[in-house]
């Protein structure tokens, strides 16, 4: 909570003059009369000096203006409950409390999907936490940029012409739905079949060295790729700052490989490029063909985007079976001395189906993420028929994208529709309803929102709990941000949501006779749906006007 960080800092200081260098971290109560608590006195309650330090943090903290009443309990545990009234009345500005003063430029690479195949739900989890991890990382005031970093070179864009070229198909006339027939097809052919390997192979020769007729085949699938996923990924709302694919490092390829050799960072194998690094499984560069690997492109990646953008981190949004990879690559990148920047990756679980399987179509191909749309959209119907098509639109996102973020990361999940598009339960239906009642509210009332405080003599259960779930907020922006996991907001807004809905449903709040109590409610309201549609934003959900 960085409203309270001042305090923090207090306290961490008395801890470093006893020699005890620690972080200070303040967590939400499960004590019903308090708000937060510090735990971290309590391993040090045989300390010699701990009478000294408790008195010095009750001092600290009687000072603090936020706290209204705190205790440190024999086990030295110290609980604290905050002054609802200076918080209620002082908090408009909550978006400007999380600004980090240290700003950082922050890469976020996801997505990743390859040409000639479309997005499918494997590609959901990467999209969603991206998007909002790019939103949660901006509102702290980062500089962020979003790479797609699209798989668009080498051997299966190889097999995809040497399929068209071996089934004499027109090129001009290849569409959409045809490659995405072409992609499994050829490559089962190349699996199964010497003569289209050796084309397919020679194809792919000719494709890094820049042979003009292969390269025009290759733009012109490439072409046709990015058009059918701008418009997929309009529909999903989702936006990307930079393009680039692995075509666009390709040719930096070999100078890294030459300054690798010179420094005698890496040497040949049986003809591959392995690293010296002492590592098990060792790390291979290169093929013993020559050709270029995976772990080939995302080095080569690295040295571009430390040309072109100079940042201070960068996180992968890529699937927990990745994991390997990543770990080569971040060894790798220290290794070969490519630099002091931070990279990290962010991994994640499996999507499954409602029997525990990885999510397929009935033929058994993976779930194309348009028709997962369309059949949220459908869905959304059953719920409201007469909604306008862009609100259906939204509300299918919603179910798309909160389902799957209110997850953690880590965890494998089961996609159900019936049970994320329920009015009832921790869905982003339930979250999307709970913020249109209280604009509806605000909207058939007369209040004048700038002038008026809360009177929290006049306030009842309902509306206290409302305003400490309020309080921790920044709490769990924290916990957000820094272990780069947005299911702690998901929560959170579900949290928020229920309990304005415990106000809303616990008094008539338009007719009520008490001036005073209807419009602390309102106004109470209005903070409801400032902290909803903000929370919303780092979710990557757009808020619906009417449902
Ligand atoms: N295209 C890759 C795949 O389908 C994902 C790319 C992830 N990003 C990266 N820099 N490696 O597995």
């Amino acid at each position: 909570m960085y409203k309270l960080s001042d305090l923090i800092n207090k306290l961490e200081k008395i801890l470093t003059n006893k020699n005890l260098s620690e972080t200070i971290s303040l967590r939400i109560s499960i004590s019903e009369n308090y708000d937060f608590q510090i735990n971290n006195l309590v391993k040090h309650q045989n300390h010699q000096d701990i009478k000294e330090i408790t008195e010095s943090f009750s001092e600290v903290i009687n000072d603090e203006p936020y706290i209204k009443n705190f205790e440190i309990t024999e086990k030295y545990f110290i609980n604290l409950e905050i002054d609802v009234d200076k918080f209620i009345n002082d908090s408009r500005n909550f978006k400007q409390a999380i600004k980090d003063k240290d700003s950082k430029t922050i890469i976020l690479d996801y997505g990743g999907p390859n040409i000639g195949k479309p997005l499918h739900v494997g590609h959901l989890r990467s999209l969603n936490l991206g998007r909002s991890l790019y939103q949660i990382n901006k509102a702290a005031g980062h500089n962020v940029l979003s790479d797609i970093h699209m798989g668009d070179w080498g051997m299966p864009i190889a097999q995809i012409i040497g399929f068209i070229d071996h089934k004499n198909l027109d090129i001009e006339k290849v569409e959409i739905d045809d490659l995405e027939k072409i992609y499994p097809e050829s490559s089962a052919l190349y699996s199964a079949n010497n003569d289209f390997k050796e084309i397919a192979q020679s194809i792919n020769k000719e494709l890094n060295q820049n042979k003009e007729n292969v390269l025009k085949k290759w733009k012109k699938i490439k072409d046709i790729s990015i058009d059918s996923l701008k418009q997929t990924l309009k529909i999903l709302n989702h936006d990307f700052d930079s393009w680039m694919g692995e075509s666009d490092v390709n040719h930096l390829i070999p100078k890294m490989i030459n300054k690798l050799k010179k420094n005698k960072k890496i040497s040949l194998d049986n003809g591959a490029y392995v690293s010296n690094l002492n590592s098990d499984p060792k790390i291979l560069i290169t093929k013993s063909d020559g050709s270029y690997l995976y772990l080939t492109t995302d080095l080569a990646t690295v040295l571009n985007r430390i040309e072109l953008n100079k940042f201070d981190k960068t996180l992968y949004i890529v699937d927990k079976r990745q994991k390997l990879h990543f770990e080569q690559l971040f060894k790798s990148i220290d290794y070969f001395d490519f630099g002091n920047e931070d990279y990290e990756h962010i991994a994640f679980g499996t999507i499954n189906d409602s029997n525990g399987n990885p999510f397929r179509t009935r033929d058994g191909d993976t779930k194309k993420l348009i028709d997962l749309f369309e059949e949220a959209s459908t869905y959304i119907k059953k719920i409201n028929i007469n909604l306008d098509k862009k609100t259906n639109q939204l509300l299918s996102n919603t179910v798309l994208t909160f389902s799957d973020l209110i997850t953690n990361r880590m965890t494998d999940y089961k996609f159900d529709l019936d049970k994320f598009t329920s009015i009832n339960g921790k869905t982003g239906i339930y979250v999307q309803y709970a913020q249109v009642r209280a604009k509806k509210l605000i909207k058939n009332s007369d209040i004048e929102m700038k002038k008026l405080t809360v009177d929290i003599s006049k306030i009842d259960d309902s509306d206290l709990n409302l305003i400490r779930g309020f309080m921790k907020f920044e709490n769990y922006f924290n916990q957000a941000i820094n272990n780069s996991e947005p299911h702690h907001l998901a929560d959170y807004l579900y949290e928020i949501s229920n309990l304005f809905n415990s106000m809303y449903q616990n008094v008539n709040i338009l007719d009520n006779q008490n001036k005073v109590v209807k419009n602390n409610k309102l106004i109470i309201s209005q903070y409801f749906i400032e902290y909803s549609e903000f929370l919303m934003d780092l979710l990557g959900l757009e808020p619906v006007e009417q449902m």
